[in-house]
């Protein structure tokens, strides 16, 4: 760990006593910050802490109730044109790009919109280009952004941040959708970039990060403050605890001992858009986990596999009391005991106009009456004991669930589908956004579904993760299998050479 601190200069960022509120529940309470030029400056905190809106109100997204956004001794006017003039420029949570737009057209999206004739082509791209340049990632500013992968649309999110040439730039869990290669670019640059004078929030549930690239953290937990400390005076363990305010018991090694049933799931010869040719089996009770970067084909296998997008060859069968069934589409899929937390919570995962109990208890009608749950009452208590299972917070089941920080809506989706009692369930990157607490809880329930018979399939990009819950693991690169791991031999590096193959990757 280097950590020159002589580059840190004054104070260039303040948040005074900010509060806000979203109708009679308190999101920010009372909190305070303050960031160095050159400083790279932690928030963290669980699901719901109330990370998200701080950031919104410093880049005069939204305005707080009271208290003060104070940048070089001056107090801002709340909106944020007026915080973007200061020189504070907000990478948002979730990607906030135009996908039929150009790189070049949503890096200067609303740029300096009164010079007349600016939108001139040439000059655009110069300024987009040299953007691109200043962050060090390559990439054809006339290329529509629905044609780049999650991890060079988060790149250039980040351009467009950087080309406004802020003084302060907020980065709110930038990380959740990279590998660790493109990870450690993005940390590298961070950096490089406070090197040159500039101040960084950064927020992130990955304490390692914190830990390799910040100063210093603030720790928020329900609203309020609870710890600011150097990076140097701090722990892991103690961050973790302040964060979720009593000693967690982080049973990360615990290896299931249940043996593998019989065949559940079988998938032959399977082939569609980036998948050649793939064989798996996924037995009762067991957990196989999908290795590989980013864009190998991982997504797009299992969602031929349950019929969710079309394969163009292959067979795919469920087998449940001795009797098999082919799979020949997403809802007889269903019908057979198929559930599936897709990649994509927002759009695919949650009906965000509906309450959490609604979304819990939509695809569960027929399996409550098969356990006997019928009545409201039962209905409430049964969407509640899911919703507590996941650590939804607050535990609300009958607020929306767009009203939901991020890492909750993912908990809400897991929720949905844990307690259909699944068959065979397909997990893609389960706890993308989600806090340590509740991610160990999320682990706990799917090892538990195992235990209790369900064959279970896990995509993650998170190595811990994939490792911490398989039994076994298929290395997945460019669309093929091209190794399996089992045990003892799955490790980081052995599923890394196979995700990576001979060439390592550029972010
Ligand atoms: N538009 C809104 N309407 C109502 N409540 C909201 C709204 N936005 C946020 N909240 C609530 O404010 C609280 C803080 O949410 P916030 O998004 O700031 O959390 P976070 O710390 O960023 O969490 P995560 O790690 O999940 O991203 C949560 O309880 C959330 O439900
Ligand atoms: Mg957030």
């Amino acid at each position: 760990m280097t950590k020159a601190s002589s580059h840190i200069g004054e104070v260039i960022i303040e948040a005074r006593d900010i509060v806000k509120r979203f109708g009679g529940a308190l999101a920010v309470e009372n909190v305070s910050l303050a960031v160095r030029e050159g400083e790279i400056h932690a928030v963290v905190g669980e699901n719901g802490a109330g990370k998200s809106t701080l950031m919104r109100i410093l880049a005069g997204i939204i305005e707080q109730d009271s208290g003060q956004v104070v940048m070089n001794g001056t107090v801002l006017e709340t909106g944020a044109k007026n915080s973007l003039d200061a020189g504070i420029a907000l990478v948002h949570q979730e990607l906030s790009l135009v996908p039929e737009m150009t790189v070049a057209e949503n890096i200067m999206l609303g740029y300096a919109p009164t010079r007349v004739g600016f939108t001139k082509s040439q000059e655009l791209n110069a300024i987009a280009t040299s953007a691109l340049d200043e962050i060090g990632v390559s990439v054809d500013v006339n290329e529509r952004i629905s044609r780049l992968s999650v991890a060079l649309r988060q790149f250039v999110e980040i351009a467009r941040a950087v080309a406004r040439k802020p003084k302060v730039l907020i980065l709110d869990e930038p990380t959740a959708t990279l590998t660790p290669a493109e990870t450690d670019y993005l940390l590298d640059m961070l950096q490089r970039l406070a090197k040159n004078g500039m101040a960084i929030i950064y927020i992130s549930h990955r304490i390692p990060e914190v830990f390799r690239i910040c100063d210093s953290v603030t720790i928020v937990r329900d609203g309020q403050r609870v710890m600011e400390s150097s990076i140097e005076k701090t722990t892991p363990e103690q961050i973790v605890d302040q964060m979720v305010g009593r000693e967690l018991k982080l049973d990360l090694q615990t290896k299931r001992t249940a043996a593998a049933g019989d065949v559940v799931l079988s998938a032959q010869g399977i082939r569609a858009p980036g998948v050649e040719g793939i064989d798996l089996e996924v037995r009762a009770g067991e957990i196989v986990g999908l290795g590989g970067l980013v864009g190998a084909g991982r997504t797009e296998l299992v969602r031929a596999i349950i019929g969710a997008d079309n394969r163009t060859a292959g067979r795919v069968t469920i087998t449940r009391e001795g009797k098999t069934v082919a799979l020949t589409s997403y809802q007889s899929a269903v019908r057979n005991g198929v559930a599936y937390v897709p990649e994509e919570r927002r759009t695919d995962g949650l009906a965000l106009g509906m309450t959490v109990a609604e979304n819990i208890t939509l695809t569960n009608r027929k399996e409550l009456s098969r356990y006997g749950v019928q009545t409201r009452s039962k209905i409430a208590k049964f969407s509640q004991d899911l919703a507590d299972k996941v650590g939804l917070r607050p535990p609300e089941i009958r607020q929306e669930a767009g009203q939901y920080s991020g890492g909750n809506q993912q908990k809400i989706v897991i929720a949905k589908w844990l307690g259909r009692r699944p068959d065979f369930i397909v997990l893609d990157e389960p706890t993308r956004g989600v806090d340590v607490g509740a991610k160990a809880e999320i682990h706990r329930l799917v090892k538990e579904l195992a235990d209790a018979g369900t064959a279970v399939l896990v995509v993650s990009s998170d190595l811990p993760e994939l490792l911490e819950l398989s039994d076994v693991i298929h290395v997945v690169r460019d669309g093929k299998i091209t190794g399996t791991l089992h045990g003892a031999e799955a490790n980081e590096k052995s599923v890394m050479s196979l995700a990576a193959g001979e060439k390592m990757v550029d972010a």
